[in-house]
């Protein structure tokens, strides 16, 4: 496995690759790509109350829907999701969908995107939070394992080291689609700073799960079923390439 820049905008889909964009919102305005959503995001939008979260969930949404357009012969606004009972959006197989999988994920004004064929993926971004409480969120959502290995780093690392923790927690709970129903301190990950990746063994069943970039104050993580190599784009310009 191995991560790669993403140079250009070919995004070329296979089982043996998983694209990874990271977005960000800040400078962009939601309301220019309505036109992307189908029926049933249009409704979520309008219950959506902040800017920020509006164009979270716009913007990629019309991201993810523009690329997988392309593979299902559909304009974006004709696709609809379905979703699991935790809540994961799927191509539904009635678009014959050659086995599309994503995930997205968004913290303030940035977002992941992961696009990939038959292999089950998740992703997560986290702006680092100062204000919060370390001991008490990882006295109540980190196995015990997690919460040995926090306490050897010092007080004023633990924040990262939380952060880098959680995300790749969340991505594999939303790989496996269940969301938090999994329960968070029902399995561990290495919180080693500099474990790059890391193989979650349960119930004798194999995940691959990855820190990707740290940036800014952000941290973020890929979780996936097959491993695969990592294509990863941080480009400024990807969101007006891809929608333009
Ligand atoms: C999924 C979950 C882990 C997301 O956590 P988060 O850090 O707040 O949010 P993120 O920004 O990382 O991810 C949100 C995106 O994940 C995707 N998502 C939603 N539920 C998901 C799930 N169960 N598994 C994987 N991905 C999921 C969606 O695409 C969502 O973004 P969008 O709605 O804008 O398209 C958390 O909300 C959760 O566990 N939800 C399950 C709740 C549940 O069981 N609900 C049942 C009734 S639907």
């Amino acid at each position: 496995m191995n991560i790669y820049n993403l140079n250009n905008n070919e995004i070329d889909l296979s089982t043996k690759n998983i694209y990874v964009l990271l977005l960000n919102f800040s400078m962009l305005n939601y309301q220019d790509y309505m036109t992307y959503l189908s029926d049933d995001e249009i409704q979520r939008v309008d219950n959506i109350n902040n800017k920020i979260k509006k164009n979270q969930f716009v913007i990629s949404r019309a991201i993810v829907k523009k690329l997988l357009s392309k593979y299902l012969s559909k304009i974006p606004n004709q696709i609809e999701f379905s979703y699991n009972k935790h809540g994961k959006p799927f191509v539904p197989e009635k678009y014959n969908n050659h086995s599309l999988e994503f995930n997205i994920s968004h913290s303030d004004i940035y977002g992941l995107i992961a696009i990939t064929l038959d292999n089950k993926i998740g992703v997560d971004i986290q702006r680092v939070n100062h204000d919060i409480n370390i001991d008490s969120l990882s006295e109540r959502f980190f196995s015990e394992d997690e919460k040995e290995q926090l306490m050897k780093f010092d007080k004023n690392k633990r924040a990262d080291v939380f952060h880098n923790c959680w995300v790749k927690k969340e991505s594999f709970i939303k790989a496996i689609g269940s969301g938090v129903a999994y329960g968070l301190d029902n399995f561990s990950v290495s919180l080693e700073e500099n474990h790059r990746n890391y193989v979650l063994d349960l119930k004798n069943k194999k995940w691959y799960c990855y820190k990707l970039i740290e940036f800014e104050n952000y941290k973020t993580a890929l979780t996936m079923e097959t491993k695969s190599n990592i294509f990863l784009s941080y480009k400024e310009n990807y969101i007006s390439n891809i929608l333009h």
